[in-house]
C-alpha cells in the first residue's frame, strides 16, 4: 500500500537553535493531533540532523535534504549516504531544483546520488518538475518523463520500492502560484502511469506521489484529495509549526 506522506524541506533556514526548537514543536503537534492519516518528515540542515532526529519522536521521520554521489574520501564539503545511515537518518532528499538549477546537479548526478542512497539503505524522495518555459511550451510531459527515465529507472523493481516522488513544478515552489489541483493531478497520473509502463502496475500503485510548491494549510486539503496526490513536499509553510501540522491533518 501507498504511504501518505507530509514532508517538511527546511532548505537552508534555521539556526541550530530554532530547527530544534521548530522540531520540538512538530513533534507535540504531531503528538497531540491523535491519529494520522499520513507519515510526517522533516528535513533540516546536514547540521540540524542528529539534534533534530533527538528533538523528535517515532511519529516524525527526519530527512537529509541531499546526499553526495560518491561513496568517500576526497570531496570536500560533501556528506555521503554512509554518514547519513550511520546517523540513523532514514531518508534523503534528492535532485530538488535548487540543487538541479543552483548546484549544476544533472539526471547522471542524481542517478548516481540514488545509487548511493538506496546502497546504503536509505528511502529516497525523489524530485523532478518542469520550468515555467516548458510548462508553457507544452513540453512538461516529456521534461518529467526524462527526468525519471534518466534519474530512476536504473533501478530494478525492488529499488524502486525505496522511492518516493515529488513532483514539484520549479513555477511553483516558493512563488505563492500553487499548480491547480487538476494540473497537479494530471502530472501525478502521468508520473504513475510513466512507473506503470516501467516496473508494472502494482509498484506504480504502491509509489507515493507527493506534489510540491507552494502548498500551504489553505490548499492542502485540495490537492491532497486528488487521487494520485499522495501528499506534499512543503517548503515555507513547514518553518512553521502550527501551518506545517495543518498541512500534515489536511488529510
Ligand atoms: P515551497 O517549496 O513550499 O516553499 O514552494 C517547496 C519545495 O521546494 O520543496
Amino acid at each position: 500500500m501507498k504511504r501518505n506522506i507530509v514532508a517538511g524541506n527546511w532548505k537552508m533556514n534555521k539556526s541550530l537553535a530554532e530547527g530544534v526548537q521548530l522540531a520540538k514543536d512538530v513533534n507535540a503537534a504531531v503528538e497531540s493531533a491523535g491519529v494520522l492519516k499520513c507519515d510526517v518528515i522533516v528535513a533540516p540542515p546536514f547540521l540540524h540532523l542528529t539534534e533534530v532526529s533527538k528533538a523528535v519522536g517515532k511519529k516524525v521521520a527526519v530527512s537529509a535534504q541531499n546526499c553526495a554521489a560518491e561513496a568517500s574520501g576526497a570531496y570536500t564539503g560533501e556528506v555521503s549516504a554512509a554518514m547519513l545511515k550511520s546517523a540513523n537518518i532514514p531518508y534523503t532528499i534528492i535532485g530538488h531544483s535548487e540543487r538541479r538549477t543552483y548546484y549544476g546537479e544533472t539526471d547522471a548526478i542524481l542517478a548516481k546520488k540514488t545509487g548511493q542512497a538506496l546502497a546504503n539503505g536509505l528511502k529516497v524522495i525523489f524530485c523532478i518538475g518542469e520550468e515555467l518555459s516548458q510548462r508553457d511550451n507544452g513540453k512538461y510531459f516529456d521534461v518529467v518523463k526524462g527526468q525519471i527515465e534518466n534519474g530512476l529507472f536504473q533501478l530494478s523493481a525492488d529499488e524502486f520500492k525505496s522511492i518516493v516522488v515529488a513532483y514539484e513544478p520549479v513555477w511553483a515552489i516558493g512563488t505563492g502560484r500553487t499548480a491547480t489541483s487538476e494540473q497537479a493531478q494530471e502530472v501525478h497520473a502521468f508520473i504513475r502511469k510513466t512507473i506503470a509502463d516501467k516496473y508494472g502496475k502494482e509498484v506504480a500503485d504502491d509509489t507515493s506521489i507527493l506534489y510540491g510548491g507552494s502548498c500551504n494549510e489553505n490548499n492542502a486539503n485540495e490537492l491532497f484529495a486528488q487521487p494520485d496526490i499522495d501528499g506534499g513536499l512543503i517548503g515555507g509553510a513547514s518553518l512553521v509549526a502550527d501551518k506545517f501540522i495543518k498541512i500534515v491533518t489536511a488529510f
